[in-house]
């Protein structure tokens, strides 16, 4: 039996803030006690004085090898989980796809194909449904008793993801029946295509319009849909990389009437802004993915939103494309740019500086990375706390170091960064997962294949 001890460490959950020593046996958190109470032995000490000792991030949304956009996303189950480890993200929940015409059993046999032998850190899946149809309808309940208890549809991309509001509904009765959780992409994609068509006729190519044509009106009224949808279905709805205010407005009056809506924002919605998309030349295409990036104003409703607990989680949407050879499939055509930003290995920092700049507390930081995405889909209290029993998934967090976000020193398989330049305070130290050391001070440790698939219970929101 393997002993760790981490000692002296200001431990931080979504529940408490305590200076406590935190034992680990055979990777599993054995106890908590006050500094220096116990006469605890171990094989291996790591001294968390001025640290704090976190839960490892839980980051629900990555889209590693996804196929999009004529081409696939950069980061490979394993080097996108390894990037994840170094940024203190210690399990991830993935997308699996269904191809149109295929089965949920064929995509998701795929996608742990992909991810099996080769993630640094744990993980699960979601499933993307692109045909709502008898058979797919059927296929749900046998996914849910695999782990796979929710389900992304998309308003947008018609011909490519898309489901119509038969189909959207249809879904709904089936997870509101079954305990299943639908994810929305909340944009009205036929009513943005016309404005894509209508935007290049007038030559309006440049990665800018990108974010002009798909309107925040359009994530909005896609919102109050999904509601209306999922209330006439009867079933529990999460909306996912919420960026308009007007949207969250939406998610906000669903809650105040009490119904069992839920939503999730991006770092990205909160520290970029159309003024990235305006960079001069291409540059701007680097900052496409959808949800677009809004002009810097609707920032402060999404900070308002996640300290009133109206957005509930920050996860990534990490789905990277190289500028060189990837982005540059779009010039001449922003419509053509794959849509998609990388920050897996960003985000418990980023969330990190909203505490120093005083957007969040130090508790809400760990509820939104951590506790509450675990709880969102099935994984709380094993991942996303700090509690006897809990996997000893453990980050050891500086908070008083400072870096700067690069391309240049990022993990992540992607040739630039949508933070290059950012000074950050708080840098992680020490990253462990189910015990096992995968970072420890700029020295990676971990191995391909150490991450292991996580069968997910139902959402313990309800
Ligand atoms: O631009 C994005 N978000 N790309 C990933 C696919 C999705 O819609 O989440
Ligand atoms: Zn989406
Ligand atoms: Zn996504």
């Amino acid at each position: 039996m393997t002993r760790t001890l981490i000692t002296g460490g200001l431990v931080v959950t979504a529940a408490e803030e305590t200076r406590a020593d935190v034992l680990i046996e055979d990777g599993r958190i054995a106890a908590l006690a006050l500094p220096g109470s116990q006469q605890w032995t171990a094989d291996r000490v790591f001294d968390a004085g001025g640290k704090y000792v976190i839960p490892g991030g839980v980051d629900a949304h990555t889209h590693m090898e996804l196929p999009f956009g004529g081409t696939r996303a950069s980061d490979t189950f394993e080097t996108g989980t390894r990037a994840a480890a170094w940024g203190g993200t210690t399990t991830v929940v993935d997308f699996a796809v269904q191809s149109r015409g295929g089965s949920l059993r064929a995509g998701l046999d795929a996608w742990h194909a992909k991810a099996e032998g080769n993630c640094a850190v744990d993980y699960a899946f979601h499933m993307i449904v692109s045909d709502v149809n008898d058979a797919t309808l059927r296929e749900m309940p046998g996914l849910l008793a695999e782990g796979v208890s929710s389900f992304k549809l998309f308003m947008a991309y018609p011909g490519v993801f898309y489901s119509d509001d038969g189909q959207i509904l249809r879904a709904m009765q089936q997870a509101g029946d079954t305990g299943a959780l639908i994810m929305m992409h909340a944009e009205n994609g036929p009513a943005i295509d016309v404005l894509v068509e209508q935007a290049l006729a007038r030559g309006e190519t440049d990665p800018r319009y990108h974010g002009e044509v798909r309107r925040a009106l359009l994530e909005a009224e896609a919102t109050h849909r999904a509601v209306q949808l999922s209330r006439v279905a009867g079933s529990p709805l999460y909306v996912v990389h919420v960026s308009a205010r007007e949207a969250l407005a939406e998610l906000a009056a669903a809650r105040d009437q009490g119904l069992p809506v839920f939503g999730e924002t991006c770092p990205q919605y909160l520290f970029l802004s159309t003024d990235n998309l305006a960079e001069p030349g291409f540059e701007g295409a680097k900052y496409v993915c959808s949800t677009p990036l809004r002009p810097r104003d609707h920032q402060a409703a999404l900070w308002r939103g996640l300290r009133t607990d109206d957005l509930q989680v920050v996860s990534t949407d990490h789905c990277p494309f190289c500028f060189k050879g990837q982005k540059e499939l779009g010039l001449g055509d922003f419509s053509k740019i794959p849509n998609g930003l990388p920050g897996v290995e960003n985000r418990m920092d980023l969330l990190h500086q909203a505490v120093v700049d005083g957007h969040l507390t130090r508790r809400r930081w760990i509820e939104l990375a951590c506790a509450a995405p675990a709880r969102m889909f099935g994984l709380y209290p094993r991942k996303g706390t700090l509690a006897p029993g809990s996997d000893a998934d453990v980050v050891i967090y500086d908070p008083h170091a400072t870096q700067v976000i690069s391309a240049a020193t990022h993990h992540m398989n992607v040739d630039y960064s949508a933070y290059e330049g950012r000074t950050v305070t708080g840098r992680v130290e020490t990253v462990l997962s189910r015990g096992e050391v995968l970072v420890d001070r700029g020295e990676y440790l971990g191995r391909p294949g150490h991450g292991a698939f996580l069968r997910r219970a139902t959402c313990q929101y309800l």
